[in-house]
C-alpha cells in the first residue's frame, strides 16, 4: 500500500483527508468533482479489478469546492471472488494516502418495513453474516490491535453531522442496522424473516469488511444506505439487479447534494 500510495501521489497532488465508497449505482458523484484525476485500479499495485456491473472500477481524486476527497468509483466484493482481505484493500490505500475519515455507500434491500423505496438511510451497525473478516491471518501491529473493539464502527459524530446537514437541505435521513451477506444470490424471504428476527433493518453484500478494516485501522466510518428494493418477499416482485441500479440512479440526484454539502464539513 506505500507503493500504492507513491502512485497515486505521483499521478495527483491533492492530499484528501477524506475517501468514499461509492455503492451500485450511485457513481455519478465521482463525475460531479472538480479538478479530478482518474486512475483505473488495474494500475495501482495491491488492488484488484472489480468486475461488478454498474461499478466503475476507478480511483478519483478530486475537489468539492475547496475540499480534496478520494473516490473509489466501484468497490470490490467477497461474491467476484475476492478474499476479504483484497475487499478492504481500498480502505489500506486510503489510510496509506493519510485519509483518517471513509464514507461508505451502498444499495441495500430494505427489511424495516418503515423504509420506501430510495430512501437514504444511516447505518447505525451491522451483523457481518460473510463468514470473512478482512482481519483474519497474521495481524500488522502497525496498522492496527490484533482484536480491536467493535462498540462504535459507524462513528456516531458523523452520524450526527449527517443528520445536520440533510436536516438542513430537507432530505430526510432513516437509520438502522446494517446485514452483510456473502451474495451474489439474494435473500430467500425466509432468510428476511430471520434477519428482521435477529434485528436488522437493511440487507446488502458489501460493506462490513471495508468498515471493519476502517476501525482496525482506527478510522471513522459513517455508512449510507440507499433502499433499492424491498427485501425479498415484502413486495411481491422478484428482486432483479437492473432495479437496483435504476433506483440508485433516480436517488443520485439527492445523494449527491448530501455528500456534496456534507463532504466539506468532514475534512
Ligand atoms: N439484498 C442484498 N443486497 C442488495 C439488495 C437486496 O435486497 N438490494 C441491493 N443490494
Amino acid at each position: 500500500m506505500t507503493q500504492a500510495a507513491a502512485l497515486v501521489h505521483s499521478r495527483s497532488a491533492l492530499r484528501p483527508a477524506i475517501g468514499v465508497v461509492l455503492g451500485s449505482g450511485l457513481g455519478t458523484f465521482a463525475d460531479s468533482l472538480n479538478s479530478a484525476t482518474r486512475i483505473p485500479y488495474a494500475e495501482i499495485p495491491g488492488l484488484p479489478v472489480s468486475t461488478a456491473i454498474g461499478h466503475k472500477g476507478e480511483l478519483v481524486l478530486g475537489k468539492i469546492g475547496d475540499t480534496p476527497v478520494a473516490v473509489m468509483s466501484g468497490r470490490f466484493h467477497l461474491y467476484e471472488g475476492y478474499s476479504a482481505q483484497q475487499v478492504a484493500s481500498g480502505i489500506r490505500l486510503f489510510r496509506a494516502l493519510g485519509i483518517r475519515r471513509v464514507v461508505l455507500t451502498n444499495a441495500a434491500g430494505g427489511i424495516n418495513l418503515e423504509y420506501a423505496t430510495g430512501a437514504l438511510v444511516l447505518i447505525s451497525d451491522h451483523i457481518n453474516l460473510q463468514c470473512a473478516n478482512p482481519l483474519t491471518g497474521a495481524n500488522d501491529d502497525r496498522l492496527g490491535p490484533r482484536f480491536p473493539d467493535m462498540t462504535e464502527v459507524y462513528s456516531s459524530t458523523l452520524r450526527i453531522a449527517a443528520r445536520q446537514t440533510a436536516n438542513e437541505l430537507g432530505i430526510v435521513l432513516c437509520e438502522g442496522v446494517y446485514a452483510a451477506l456473502p451474495g451474489p444470490s439474494y435473500e430467500t424471504p425466509a432468510e428476511i424473516r430471520f434477519l428482521r428476527i435477529i434485528g436488522a433493518d437493511l440487507v446488502g453484500m458489501s460493506t462490513a469488511t471495508e468498515a471493519i478494516a476502517a476501525n482496525h485501522m482506527g478510522m471513522e466510518v459513517l455508512g449510507i444506505s440507499c433502499v433499492t428494493n424491498l427485501a425479498a418477499g415484502l413486495s411481491g416482485k422478484k428482486l432483479e439487479h437492473a432495479e437496483v441500479l435504476e433506483i440508485g440512479l433516480r436517488v443520485s440526484g439527492m445523494f449527491q447534494e448530501l455528500l456534496t454539502a456534507l463532504l466539506p464539513r468532514l475534512a
